[in-house]
This record gives structure tokens, C-alpha cells and sequence, in this order.
């Protein structure tokens, strides 16, 4: 019996933060628990490369996040967890998809967009620093997609737009060539909040403001206590749904410790001693995570061989259907 597919990749283009961490891995390690589902998450080290130009580097990043994905308890054996340039068959979907995509539809992909927006706004050449790894790069990914028949895809809100590109390209190749592709689906995190980051806009790489996951106790504590707070006194009567603070913590803390630091919020309550708290709950849930991923880092042998062993069960897959695609257009 073929269970419906969940498939997302992950981006190794930097070191991963609490940000990534609720916005992502925590729902889709949740999603691939179910024993209805296959999941398949892959490093997606070929999207990578249109920004992250260093091999060392590259390596650096795809270890991390595959430690940190271990460590917070995906289990190899369940999901399949492989990384994008193991399944070389990706690059051959990728080939045949862009010879049915419509150059105009790449020219709306909005990261391609907002470069050439960005691009006129300062009065240079268009498509300056703009390379075909990042014009092309919904091709890639409708590929990663599409290559697996996945049902669904979890995605950020930025990434909507590229599995609704990955639909049409399968939709047009069902209509040339014949019912070939299923149509995935993406879904959204909606009821996971913004994770604010120590300047309270969104944690994001490109704002500097994220706090890293498996920083030590003593970087971890410090972090938090830069995180910015406004200057209403500690007696006052604080919003928990206003602060950055209270944010974090409930999505670390259990049921009754949230009650516990809302009515403490309402009655009123001195930042520092927010601050304390955050860090403690925090401190307490990714103590074993940091641990695991610790020793992870030390065995870049093992997880090289867990993501060779994840990639040779897509890439079965990946054969089989390939044949079947080739078949379809004649090759
Ligand atoms: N583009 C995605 C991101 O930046 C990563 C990605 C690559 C992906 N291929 C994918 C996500 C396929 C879902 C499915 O986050």
C-alpha cells in the first residue's frame, strides 16, 4: 500500500536557529510521526549553491543541519533522509521540466522578482547579480517535487508560490505528455507565530538577530538578556500577546508555566526576571538536543553514511519513476 508523501527539503545556507527550529523542523517532525504517512526531508544542497559558493562551507552547513535534524529526533529509519546531490535523477527532472516551463513564468518567481525590483530601484543592469541557479531555482525544486509524487509539501509562506509553480509544471506535463504527475500540495504552519528574534523582528539569517540552537548555557543565557524589552516598570501590567519574550517561551514551556507566566505578566512582572525564565525553559529543552548534536558533529563519518544510506532508498524510488518520465517523452 503507498502511503501519501510528505516531502520538504531544507536549505544548508547557514548555521540553524530557534527561528528554523519552531517555524519548521518541530512541525515537520510532528507531521512525519504519523504511521500514515512517508516522509521524505532532504538537504537541498543544490538550491544552496547560487548562494553559498565554498566548499568547506557547504559541507559545514549540510552537517549541521543534518546533526541538528538527528538530534531533535528524526529517526532515519522512518523518514527518508537523504541529501539532494545523492539523487542525481533530480538533475534529469530538472532538464525535462525546463523544457516545458515558459521563460515568463520564471520571470514572476518572486525571488527572481524582487532582485530585478531591488536592481532597478538602484539603477542597475536588471538582472545584476542575478545567476541561473536563482532564476531557475523553481525548476529544481518543482523537480525535487514532483520526482517522488509527493502529496505534500510544508513550506514557509515564502515558498507557496514555488510549489503552486511545481503544480502547473506537473499539470502541463500531464496535458502534453499523458497523466504522468500528481499534483502536490503545499501546507502552511499557520498557527505557529513569528519567531521574534533578539531585536523583535523576525529571527531571520539576513537580520542578524537569531539566536543559534545549540549555543551553551552560558552564550544561550546571554542572548536572551540582549533580547529587547520596552521600559515599562517592573510593576506595571505587562501584554504577554505584545512581547517577544512571551513568545519564545510558549513554545518551549509547558501548559501550566505559561498560565503561570501570563498571570505574572497581568499582575506585573520585571523583565530581568522574564528573561530568567526564558532562559531556564529554554535551557531545559535543548540541553539533550545539544548534547546529541554535540556528538553528532564528532562523527561527520556517520552522518555522511546515514545520508548515503537515506539517499539510496529515494533514489530507488527516483529510478523508477524516471524510467517512466523518459518513456513518456520519447528518451
Ligand atoms: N526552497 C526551499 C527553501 O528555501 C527549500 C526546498 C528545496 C524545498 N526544494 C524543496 C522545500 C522541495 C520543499 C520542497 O526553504
Amino acid at each position: 500500500m503507498n502511503k501519501p508523501i510528505i516531502l520538504t527539503g531544507i536549505k544548508p545556507t547557514g548555521h540553524p536557529h530557534i527561528g528554523n527550529y519552531i517555524g519548521a523542523i518541530k512541525p515537520a517532525l510532528e507531521m512525519a510521526k504519523s504511521p500514515d504517512v512517508q516522509g521524505m526531508y532532504f538537504i537541498a544542497d543544490y538550491h544552496a549553491l547560487n548562494t553559498v559558493q565554498n566548499a568547506e562551507q557547504l559541507r559545514n552547513y549540510t552537517y549541521e543541519i543534518t546533526a541538528t535534524w538527528l538530534a531533535l529526533g528524526l529517526d532515519p529509519q522512518k523518514v527518508i533522509f537523504y541529501r539532494q546531490s545523492d539523487v542525481p535523477e533530480v538533475l534529469e527532472l530538472n532538464w525535462i521540466l525546463s523544457s516545458l516551463t515558459p521563460k515568463g513564468l520564471m520571470n514572476r518567481a518572486h525571488a527572481y522578482k524582487s532582485k530585478v525590483d531591488t536592481n532597478k530601484d538602484e539603477g542597475l543592469d536588471i538582472d545584476a547579480g542575478v545567476n541561473m541557479g536563482l532564476y531557475t531555482y523553481p525548476i529544481l525544486m518543482a523537480a525535487d517535487i514532483l520526482l517522488f509524487q509527493s502529496n505534500f509539501v510544508p513550506v514557509g509562506k515564502d515558498q507557496v508560490q514555488h510549489v503552486e509553480i511545481a503544480r502547473d509544471l506537473a499539470s502541463s506535463f500531464n496535458h502534453i505528455y499523458s497523466e504522468t504527475f500528481k499534483l502536490p500540495e503545499y501546507v502552511i504552519q499557520e498557527e505557529t507565530a513569528t519567531i521574534p528574534g533578539l531585536d523583535g523582528r523576525k529571527m531571520s539569517k539576513s537580520y542578524g538577530n537569531v539566536i543559534p540552537l545549540f549555543e551553551n548555557a552560558e552564550k544561550l543565557k546571554k542572548l536572551i538578556f540582549k533580547i529587547k524589552t520596552d521600559s515599562t516598570p517592573p510593576t506595571e501590567p505587562k501584554d504577554p500577546s505584545k512581547s517577544a519574550l512571551f513568545t519564545l517561551y510558549k513554545e518551549f514551556a509547558k501548559e501550566n508555566e505559561i498560565k503561570h507566566l501570563k498571570q505574572q505578566y497581568e499582575e506585573g512582572i520585571g523583565w530581568g526576571q522574564v528573561k530568567q525564565q526564558v532562559f531556564e525553559v529554554l535551557n531545559r529543552e535543548l540541553e539533550t538536543p545539544r548534547k546529541k548534536y554535540r556528538d553528532y558533529m564528532e562523527q561527520p563519518k556517520l552522518l555522511k553514511e546515514i545520508l548515503q544510506a537515506g539517499g539510496e532508498k529515494a533514489r530507488e524510488q527516483a529510478q523508477q519513476q524516471l524510467r517512466i518520465i523518459k518513456e513518456r517523452i520519447g528518451c
